[in-house]
């Protein structure tokens, strides 16, 4: 069987390095030539560990260099792993993966699996089905599938290599037949089903973590104000396994390309068939507060943020990625930037995206040269690199001492015995 990879971003790199080291031959297109060259190159298109490792170790199974129409005539199983980013209303926008269809009924000759990795709305499995049988004249099988991706970034070869489900859904054994084919030797449970529940697995799914750490967030903030800690709270509480521990760490809210966008579109998938979910849509609400959190705390010591020099710590969503989008810092650093605030921003891997958006921001070489005279410090990513920073260095280098921390690096009464003015999330000042 041959494998077409369409759209190489996080997931559908993943997904062809899989198969390539299971000894596949995987094509592979994308519109970005940027992104072929890199592969190309044995260079990783995305910041990803062990990526760059395996583009190089299976590089005669990655073919980069082929037509549109040569890699749609020659697949046996086409995945679609292209972007559904949010538009203006919330919805996913499904026109990249139409455009692929559009080469499917123009280019595809012989029988074929296409399988939908991209997160999508219930129902596009069936929706493309109806395009390609319509507009589709020649005499051949295209089945397809939905198989969601549950992959986390920083994470994404072990989620795929070693995922914790393989969610397939189909509607006809042949399809069934070619999925088991094709994860066949997995140690990960195949769970088989029909095509619209397993569009609405990964929402599900994505949409109770986001719940689950909007939830945390609320208790952190009530436990600050009860001069509770929620670490020992969080602690307390996952010895239950109906809960768990993970995805239980307070901060700043969510972001990232999933959590936000796949709430707002489970909200509007469930509009559009009747359904307002107010638990739904407090998860959205509830984390826009979250993430403004520093701000608010920030605007209880200052008055005003003109000409004031704030150091911001962290501009990815998350650490071990330089991604940049739905970051809290840049909804911080909005506000900030339209108050003239001076800000010197440091991220060890995120800053290039961030000067993409935010140009004339002060970008700086280490943590020190951010925080030196700075007047406040916002930390929004918990970096190795600045959760194994020295706290006395805050001492030393700022104007005013003051930290506020969104991710919790630091202990509390090791930054007031330094004497440093520090507040963080959910947690009890002395
Ligand atoms: C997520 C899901 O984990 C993945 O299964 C899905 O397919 C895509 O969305 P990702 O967005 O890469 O992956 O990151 P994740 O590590 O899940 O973190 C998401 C956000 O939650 C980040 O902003 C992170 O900082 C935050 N988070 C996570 C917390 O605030 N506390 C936690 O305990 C965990």
């Amino acid at each position: 069987m041959k494998i077409l990879v369409v759209g190489l971003g996080y997931v559908g790199i993943t997904t062809a390095l899989y198969f390539a080291d299971k000894g596949y031959e995987v094509l592979c297109l994308d519109k970005d030539n940027d992104k072929i060259k890199k592969i190309q190159n044995g260079e990783s298109p995305i910041y990803e560990p062990c990526v760059e490792e395996l583009i190089k170790k299976n590089k005669t199974n990655i073919i980069t260099n082929i037509s549109k129409k040569e890699a749609y005539h020659q697949a046996d199983v086409i995945f679609i792993t292209v972007g559904t980013p949010q538009d203006e209303k919330g919805n996913a926008n499904l026109s990249f993966i139409y455009d692929v269809i559009k080469d499917v009924i123009e280019f595809v000759n012989k029988d074929c699996t296409i399988v939908i990795k991209s997160t999508v709305p219930v129902g596009t499995c069936d929706n493309i089905e109806k395009i390609i049988k319509t507009n589709l004249n020649r005499n051949i099988n295209i089945d397809i599938v939905s198989n969601p991706e549950f992959l986390a970034q920083g994470n994404a070869i072990n989620d795929t290599f070693n995922p914790s489900r393989i969610i397939i859904g189909t509607e006809n054994d042949r399809s069934k037949n070619v999925m088991s084919e094709l994860y066949k030797g997995t140690n990960s449970e195949k769970v088989f089903m029909d095509r619209r529940s397993s569009e609405l697995v990964k929402y599900a799914s994505n949409c109770f973590l986001a719940l689950k750490l909007s939830y945390i967030n609320e208790i952190a903030n009530i436990s600050e104000l009860l001069g509770v800690n929620i670490e020992n709270v969080v602690k307390g509480m996952s010895y239950d396994s109906r809960i768990g521990k993970e995805f239980l760490k307070c901060g700043v809210g969510f972001g990232g390309s999933c959590f936000p966008k796949d709430t707002n579109a489970l909200i509007n998938i469930s509009k559009n068939v009747g359904y307002n979910s107010e638990l739904l849509n407090s998860i959205i609400t509830s984390n826009e507060k979250q993430r403004l959190i520093l701000l608010n705390k920030a605007k209880k010591i200052f008055e005003s943020f003109k000409n004031k020099k704030i150091a911001i710590l962290g501009l990815a969503f998350k650490p071990n990625t330089d991604d940049i989008r739905e970051s809290p810092a840049l909804k911080n650093i909005k506000y900030l930037v339209d108050e003239e605030a001076n800000i010197y921003a440091y991220d060890p891997k995120a800053m290039e995206n961030c000067k993409k958006i935010y140009p004339n921001l002060n970008y700086c070489i280490n943590i020190e040269d951010a925080i030196k005279d700075a007047d406040l410090c916002m930390i929004f990513t918990e970096w190795n690199e600045i959760k194994k920073f020295q706290c006395n260095k805050y001492k030393e280098l700022m104007k005013n001492p003051i930290v506020l921390d969104g991710r919790n690096c630091y202990d509390v009464a090791e930054m007031e015995r330094i004497g440093i003015r520090y507040d963080s999330i959910g947690r009890k000042r002395n």
